[in-house]
């Protein structure tokens, strides 16, 4: 593979987990003992990412004590490409060696126990893009053709990080994700059908990448910020402005726990 190559030819070290950052929430990248950051400009066959607050580089090195490859801005559907552009740096990390994705988004709350900047551990989750990362013919190096999914997320480290979180007093729900395509947010309607589909947040990335990890036969576990709330009945016009600033509360309170989720993994 072309771009494992290349990351190679600039990193020795083996990842144990790949990490990829959402929206406002590149932040976290501070904390990394950076041995390399490399613009995915620079990457055979990497997209570009358009997204606003997104950085678009690859950062290896170690994050309290754990080896990562970290994406620091990622790729959406709604950008115009197709879920296999998405999904190709999972393919990536899983060849550099990471047997482990750590996934972070910004999402809209639906479930009305949330609060702004609250931290979602998903446990599972609901696909409503209009295409899989996985259509078309099946390469069985990678992974095989239909790959079980009941267990998206890794139970294991999904506990670990509920009790992390807990154990450092910061709120933190396990809730089920919907993935819808974008760009635009949902319509009153469209949230409460969602709700009643039984998702708690919505948002427009994470299962693309968690069903490529899966396929390849990773660990998974993915966290969320909620960063703007869609209850139907109490609507408010979204503020992009607002929810960058919410996602980089959220973010801040997010950095703990993933430290210490790291420290004790
Ligand atoms: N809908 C979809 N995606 C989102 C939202 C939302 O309300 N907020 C953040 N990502």
């Amino acid at each position: 593979m072309e771009a494992v190559e290349m990351i190679r030819q600039q990193w020795s070290g083996t990842p144990k987990a790949g990490m990829i950052l959402g929206t406002g929430l590149g932040g976290l990248t501070a904390q990394v003992e950076v041995d390399c950051r490399i613009p995915y400009g620079d990457i055979p066959h990497f997209p570009v990412s358009t997204a606003p607050s997104h950085a678009g580089q690859l950062v290896c090195g170690t994050l309290h004590g754990v080896k990562v490859v970290v994406m620091e801005g990622r790729f959406h559907y709604y950008e115009g490409y197709s879920l296999q552009q998405v999904t190709f740096p999972i393919r990536v990390m899983r060849a550099l060696g990471a047997d482990t994705l750590v996934v972070t988004s910004a999402v809209g709350g639906m479930n009305p126990l949330y609060q702004l900047a609250d931290i979602i551990i998903l446990e599972d989750h609901i696909n409503l893009l209009p295409d899989n990362p996985l259509r078309g013919v099946n390469d069985d190096e990678l992974g095989e053709r239909f790959p079980d999914m009941s267990e998206p997320y890794s139970r294991d480290l999904v506990e670990l990080a509920r009790q992390t979180a807990l154990d450092l007093s910061i709120s933190a729900h396990k809730g089920v994700l919907v993935v819808v395509a974008g760009p635009n947010l949902e319509t009153r309607a469209e949230y409460r059908m969602l709700r009643q589909m039984g998702a708690d947040i919505v948002g427009m990335s994470t299962v693309p990448e968690i069903i490529v990890a899966k396929h390849a036969g990773m660990k998974t576990v993915a966290f969320s910020i909620v960063t703007d709330m869609c209850l139907p009945d109490a609507i408010e016009p979204a503020d992009l402005n607002k929810i960058i600033a919410v996602a980089a509360d959220g973010g801040a309170k997010l950095e703990r726990v993933l430290a210490e989720f790291l420290r004790r993994w």
